[in-house]
């Protein structure tokens, strides 16, 4: 049986002869299935080796290095907050415990946001910093931080 929709299988074999070596195109093709599924689950990683040889070592290894992959079933909200070294001297850590608190608050599975822990944002002046989908917080501490999460609904 094929992982991957006919589509999407069509879009992977275009993308692997873009590159000189399959590995160079490991990161393109996991945002074509994150794009197609929402999230790269095992069964892909898994079929993307047995269906095109590509080294789950080597997919594992892209997929779980950068945080612009997601690994699980999407929330409605998608928080990634930065862990780097300006903003953890600020407070991030705190403030990431008392997200978690707020996540917890919520039944199981009915959680509407994930947590991350990310690199520098590149804001560092208005550390600490999150983002929440696509939505940029500066400043974030465990005084603004419920505020801003109940805004998010
Ligand atoms: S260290 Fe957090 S935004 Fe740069």
């Amino acid at each position: 049986m094929e992982t991957f929709a006919r589509d999407l299988r069509e879009k992977i074999q275009s993308e692997l002869t873009r590159y000189e070596t399959p590995r160079s195109a490991i990161l393109p093709i996991l945002h074509l299935i994150q794009d197609h599924c929402e999230w790269i689950q095992p069964m892909h990683v898994e079929g993307l080796e047995r269906e095109f040889g590509l080294s789950r070592v080597h997919v594992q290894e892209v997929a779980t290095f950068y945080s612009m992959y997601r690994l699980e079933p999407c929330k409605p909200f998608r928080i990634l907050f930065c862990d780097n070294l300006v903003c953890a001297m600020m407070g991030a850590e705190g403030v990431m415990d008392k997200i978690r608190s707020h996540m917890a608050s919520f039944p199981t599975d009915k959680c509407p946001f994930s947590l991350q822990g990310v690199p520098c944002l590149g804001v560092c002046d208005g550390a600490p910093a999150m983002l929440v989908n696509k939505e940029r917080h500066l400043r974030v501490n465990r005084d603004n931080v419920d505020a801003i999460l109940a805004s998010y609904k």
